[in-house]
């Protein structure tokens, strides 16, 4: 069979970073990002394109800067089970914190979701963009990197330890002999390590996609190789074409290195498609939505994020860009770093930064449906990605993408025209891991 790609679906509420003007849309409703059934209408639309997954991203530090979705949006995992139950076969992706959250928890949220589901959970690892959420877990400072990626590595390795507490035949439930469960198959996991003791074992057995489906964000040289040692999935920038493909060769590099197959790390790059019937009206769309957009002083307090929430408006716009690297240090550096590098190379003052860190990034994906399609099509025969994380803007946008491009990649043969499984792993094409205990009873070929 050819290669095939694969969609997430990523959905922004009242809007994401940058997404300034998404909330006065007349087309979405002021509460959408606390509201279930906006969610649970954007999967089913989902689900009824073939979509692999909806992906929830998240975060647990505001201000009053921050953008509209993340100043009030739900918890990933209490969202997830909701849609759960109004879904069949998407994959359900939520983000959780390795920082500020414990093994045994986050073993068992996952595992959770995963048997709601029916198989069709996945964890997007991060270690925390925000330092400020530090303060809201009783810690003074955010972890540097070296110890946020540390804890990670130990925490999925704790977490799917305990995800095979039990192995797959452990509930005989034999009324007749009253063995409901066989001890034998029930292990404990006794971890001890830099960061965690858990003894385990989990109260909670496999689902039927083993465990759920690891995904992990975050560009730096630490998160590329936690990516390459534990992930499954990941969701990348994306960026240029150049930038793209250069990642997605650095990462299915890594991987192979770490003694793993590159072909069960899937790459989701970040796309924000605008398809409508020819390429003018779709370019006057992308133009219609980059001027809703525009607001410097959002954009000025959106800056502050990857510097710890530092308020940059306590400063001269058209004086020199102010030396605050070292408050980038633990929070999002690798994004910061290109900030400083450009601000320092071009000379530039707060406010151009702000204008350059805003300008409008045109999304490679706008155009007829055609367009769109060819584009993905070269994007995707040139090693950038496996799939992509899609936005849309509206209801409308969406209906745009999936009525006109997707038809026209199935018809190429390149994404599915039905489910390949139930299960999160089954559609992503990636194998059920099978329970360590089992295999280190069985030998391979007798199981
Ligand atoms: C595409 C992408 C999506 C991310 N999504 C989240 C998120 O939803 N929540 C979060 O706390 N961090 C998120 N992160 C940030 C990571 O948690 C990471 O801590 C941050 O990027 C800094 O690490 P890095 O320099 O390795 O990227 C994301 C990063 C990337 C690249």
């Amino acid at each position: 069979m050819s290669r095939r790609f694969h969609l997430a679906l990523h959905p922004y509420g009242v809007g994401g970073p940058g997404q300034h003007g998404l909330w006065k849309d007349p087309s979405i409703a002021k509460n959408a990002s606390i509201d279930i059934q906006y969610y649970i209408r954007q999967a089913q639309a989902a689900e009824h394109a073939l979509f692999d997954a909806l992906f929830i991203v998240d975060s647990q530090f505001i201000n009053a800067g921050y953008p509209p979705h993340y100043l009030n949006r739900l918890e990933p995992l209490t969202l997830l089970s909701a849609v759960a139950t109004h879904t069949r076969h998407l994959g359900l992706v939520g983000t959780a914190s390795s920082t500020y959250n414990s093994p045994f928890n986050l073993a068992r949220r996952f595992g959770s979701l995963d048997h709601i589901s029916g198989g069709r959970a996945g964890w997007n690892v991060v270690t925390s963009f925000d330092t400020g959420t530090s303060r809201n877990y009783g810690l003074e400072e955010h972890l540097d990197y070296t110890t946020r990626y540390g804890r990670a590595l130990e925490s999925v390795n704790v977490v799917r330890g305990l995800w095979d507490s039990y192995e797959d035949d452990a509930f005989p439930a034999d009324v007749e002999s009253g063995v409901f469960l066989d001890p034998e198959k029930l292990h404990a996991l006794n971890h001890v390590g830099d960061h965690f003791r858990v003894d385990g074992p989990l109260n909670l057995s496999r689902s039927p996609q083993g465990q759920p489906v690891i995904f992990q964000a975050g560009v730096s040289e630490e998160g590329r190789d936690l990516a390459a040692q534990v992930a499954e999935g990941i969701y990348a920038p994306g960026g240029t074409l150049e930038n793209a493909r250069e990642y997605y060769a650095d990462i299915k590099r890594r991987t192979a290195e770490a003694g793993r197959n590159p072909d069960h790390i899937k790459i989701f790059i970040h796309g924000s498609p605008v398809v409508r019937g020819t390429d003018e009206l779709a370019q006057q769309r992308a133009d219609r939505i980059a001027d809703e957009d525009y607001d410097f002083r959002a954009s000025l307090a959106l800056l502050g994020r990857a510097f710890g929430a530092h308020d940059f408006s306590q400063y001269d716009l058209d004086a020199p860009f102010p030396d605050v690297a070292h408050l980038a240090e633990r929070g999002g550096r690798t994004g910061a770093a290109h900030i400083i590098a450009q601000a320092e190379e071009r000379k530039l003052t707060l406010r151009q930064v702000v204008e350059n860190f805003t300008e409008r990034r045109e999304s490679p994906f706008v155009g007829s449906p055609e367009t769109v399609a060819d584009t993905i099509s070269r994007w995707f025969d040139a090693g950038t990605f496996d799939g992509i994380n899609v936005a849309f803007r509206n209801d409308e946008d969406l209906k745009y993408f999936v009525e006109g491009v997707v038809p026209l990649l199935q018809q190429r043969g390149l994404f599915r025209t039905e489910y390949e499984a139930n299960t999160l792993r089954g559609n992503l094409g990636l194998p059920i891991p099978v329970n360590r205990h089992t295999a280190e009873r069985i030998p391979v070929g007798a199981r």
